[in-house]
């Protein structure tokens, strides 16, 4: 993009769009809209209100670096270091997954199962990458104890700031686990969620470059058909869960059925597929033994 210092708003914002357009960008007016708003401190939908906005040299040169990032296909939420989940805003840096607003079905699937309970509930997150699922339930469940666990100390670290962020890190254990292992001889849940890696090593290769290129690979891949991590899970997860308590979790676009076949081979009942709104089967959840 040439230079805009001195521009109108709405000019630069049109030319933003034009080079996110050629570049192929599936999303080029709020891709522009939301770079605009970072770089001038607003909101994406209030860049456009003050016609007669001028920018300045410097948020004209951060302006066009983004959008020149962008039409690399860099993602936008890496460059400007936030994405939105479940209304919330949740800084992501590159040691996690963007949440997705698939894990939304996940997470308004506990809270109607936890909303439902008479006691204040003790939750596990598994592989809370930027907390989202752990930092949601917390904030939406005022009563709710939430542990949350991640192998990578860094995804931890980000997840402790969403936390902190949200107001709700006094009520998060963070720790440190490869799966469920810390947690062999104690510890009970009334519910155990987890959107695990499912992404199969194909899959992968496919993969748009901003997934490719910007979330980490141990976020998203799991073995030859995506399915490695919900064995383990299950199994471990039995143990852990009080009677009556519920396992969720996440699973990709046609791996429901054999996700529900794991889980009732782990012993769980009453296994039923949750559908997002497209009618994909979305999560997965199956009930320990009764209380
Ligand atoms: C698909 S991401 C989900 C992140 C977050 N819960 C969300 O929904 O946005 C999976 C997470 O599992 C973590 N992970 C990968 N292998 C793990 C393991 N063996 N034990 C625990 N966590 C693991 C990754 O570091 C990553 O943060």
């Amino acid at each position: 993009m040439e230079a805009l210092k001195g521009a109108t708003r709405r000019e630069v914002f049109a030319r933003g769009v034009a080079a996110l357009r050629e570049a192929g960008i599936d999303t080029p007016a709020l891709d522009a809209a939301v770079l605009l708003g970072y770089v001038t401190s607003q909101p994406p939908e209030a860049v456009l209100m003050d016609r007669g906005a001028s920018v300045t040299a410097s948020e004209a040169a951060l302006y066009s670096a983004l959008v020149r990032k962008r039409c690399e296909r860099t993602a936008v939420s890496r460059l400007v270091g936030v994405r939105e989940f479940y209304s919330r805003t949740f800084r992501v840096t590159d040691d996690v997954l963007d949440p997705r607003p698939e894990t939304e079905v996940l997470v308004e699937h506990a809270l109607r199962c936890l909303k439902g309970l008479r006691k204040p509930p003790a939750v596990l997150d598994v592989g809370t990458g930027s907390g989202a699922i752990a930092v949601t339930v917390a904030a939406e469940i005022p009563s709710a104890r939430v542990t949350a666990t991640d192998i990578s100390m860094a995804a931890l670290a980000v997840a402790r700031n969403n936390a902190a962020r949200q107001g709700v890190e006094e009520r998060i254990r963070f720790v440190q686990a490869d799966l469920l292992e810390p947690f062999r001889f104690g510890g009970r849940f009334d519910v155990i969620l987890s959107n695990p890696p499912y992404v199969s090593w194909a899959q992968f290769e496919n993969l748009p470059q901003e997934v490719r290129g910007g979330d980490p690979g141990t976020a998203l891949v799991s073995g030859p058909e995506g399915l490695e991590f919900y064995a383990p899970l299950a199994a471990a997860s039995r143990n852990l869960l009080v009677p009556g308590g519920s396992l969720m979790v996440e699973v990709g676009d046609g791996q429901d059925a054999a996700v529900a076949a794991i889980l009732k081979g782990a012993g769980f009942r009453d296994v039923r597929v949750v559908k997002d709104l497209a009618g994909r089967g979305r999560v997965v959840a199956g009930s320990s033994e009764d209380a």
